[in-house]
């Protein structure tokens, strides 16, 4: 290395970047790409925002009062930025993710302090963005579809994980659901490539990552560029990944039951580190509001894919997202979806109040419903969904399962790791577990955990 480029590194080194992210896994994942992208530019993760050279807002438009919480907190940052100001230093403040692209104008009109506004499909182009910011004092928005794809410009070189990593293999949607603003703020649905996503997942095992999930707003939808020119489908995806030495566990999330083919759902026979898990939406279990919804399927669609998942795969676990209150929904619909839960029986979910998202064909549709009416539907099926996940937790108990170790607990001594179906579970162990996967006797279940004891059989090397 040349005395030049030394004293670049070490100027390099001094930058602070502090990410702030809200939303789902898939923002999670962007903030560390975006991290990664800045860090040729001598950007290092900061803890905190007070005195960072840079903040990233990573925003969530999917439900509540996104662009209220959004100018809340930017209230706080422009207080921080100005502190620095007085001392002479500059704070880059970027927003950027969802509510960015949704919203961008609105927010320098409002926030003249933010100096780069962003959307998630131009992540890829920040330096560049940070270098004009720094340059021209002004605001810098970037919230087009570019065209050139953001995968192929973003660095290969990643900083590490952990135990379980998140890749996004796909993004974007093109299914546009009534109520819902995924397919304007995150564009026309997108495949990354196989061979890129094979290589980011060699690289993060390489790293130390044991499990991988697969992200992607509409992931079953995936079919990717084939190394060989052709195309595939994420069965066989997964069927890929589950050679790479030393990745004990793949998941993928989130899919639409459209989109669950033949190959995948065979995937869940024939892969055994895809974890008897998954995560399926349905959001209403009434024809008439799935129709109002543009969801292309019936319940009994749904309930076929779940029999013929079960039948693959007898110990698979189900997750899903639920609405109530979507304009139109009475007191009979409300009951289908309740009848559905019965039906299925689901190792957890998600559900929401229905929250109308500027833009979107239902946030105008009529019959909307009472807040009040939503909320008791919300209380009467979290009821009904609190239930479920216990009497599952509760037939643990006893069992000796496969767990991956993650972290440390809470308490001294104490080690927590995922089960299969993705409950949190403690136990006393060494810290040296932590990346192994070691059978546990569940001895109690807690509503949102389990807690077990350690069984000598180590399963992973
Ligand atoms: N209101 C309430 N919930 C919503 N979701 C998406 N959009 C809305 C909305 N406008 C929920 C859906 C989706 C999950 C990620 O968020 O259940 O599956
Ligand atoms: Fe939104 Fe999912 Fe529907 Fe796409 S499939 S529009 S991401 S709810």
């Amino acid at each position: 290395m040349t005395a030049t480029e030394h004293r670049q590194t070490v100027n390099a080194a001094r930058k602070r970047l502090h990410v702030i992210t809200w939303g789902c896994q898939m923002n999670v994942y962007d903030s560390g790409r975006m991290a990664d992208v800045l860090s040729p530019l001598g950007y290092a993760p900061a803890a905190e925002p007070d005195g960072a050279d840079m903040v990233i807002l990573n925003t969530c438009h999917i439900r509540d009062k996104a662009a209220e919480k959004v100018f809340s907190e930017l209230g706080r940052l422009r207080r921080l930025k100005e502190a620095r100001e007085a001392t002479g230093k500059r704070m880059i403040l970027a927003v950027a993710g969802c509510v960015a692209q949704a919203e961008g104008a609105e927010i320098l009109a409002r926030a003249p302090y933010v100096d780069i506004v962003l959307g998630p499909q131009t992540y890829h182009r920040l330096p560049e963005m940070v270098a004009r910011a720094a340059r021209a004092g002004g605001s810098v928005i970037e919230t087009e579809f570019p065209p050139e794809d953001k995968f192929d410009h973003l660095p290969e070189a990643s900083a590490p994980q952990g135990v379980t990593g998140f890749l996004t293999v796909q993004e974007g949607c093109d299914k546009f659901c009534s109520f819902c603003v995924v397919p304007y703020t995150r564009g026309a649905e997108q495949s990354r490539p196989a061979a890129s996503v094979i290589a980011e997942a060699r690289r993060l095992v390489a790293q130390g990552t044991r499990e991988i999930m697969l992200l992607g707003q509409n992931v079953n939808a995936w079919h990717g560029q084939a190394p060989d020119g052709g195309t595939w489908g994420l069965g066989r995806l997964l069927q890929e990944l589950a050679g790479i030495p030393g990745l004990l566990r793949l998941r993928y999330a989130t899919s639409h039951p459209c989109d669950m083919d033949d190959e995948l759902i065979d995937a869940h026979r024939d892969v055994p580190i895809l974890m008897p898990y998954l995560h399926l939406p349905i959001q209403s279990g009434s024809d008439r509001i799935l129709a109002a919804m543009n969801r292309r399927h019936r319940a009994a669609d749904y309930l076929r894919v779940v029999d013929r998942l079960r039948a693959a795969r007898p110990d698979l676990a189900l997750s899903s997202d639920f609405i109530v209150g979507h304009p139109g929904e009475t007191a009979a619909d409300f009951e289908a979806t309740m009848d559905l839960v019965r039906k299925v029986g689901f190792a957890q979910a998600f559900s929401f109040k229905y929250s109308p998202r500027p833009g979107t064909p239902a946030a105008g549709a009529p019959g909307q419903v009472a807040d009040a009416e939503k909320d008791r539907r919300l209380q009467t099926l979290q009821a009904l969904l609190r239930e479920q996940q216990a009497a599952f937790g509760a037939r643990c108990v006893g069992l000796t399962m496969p767990i991956l170790f993650t972290g440390k607990g809470r308490h001294p001594g104490q080690i927590v790791g995922r089960s299969a179906f993705l409950q949190p579970v403690h136990v006393i162990g060494d810290s040296g577990l932590i990346g192994q996967e070691h059978m546990v006797l569940i001895t109690a279940a807690h509503p949102n955990s389990l807690a077990g004891t350690l069984q000598q059989e180590r399963l992973s090397a």
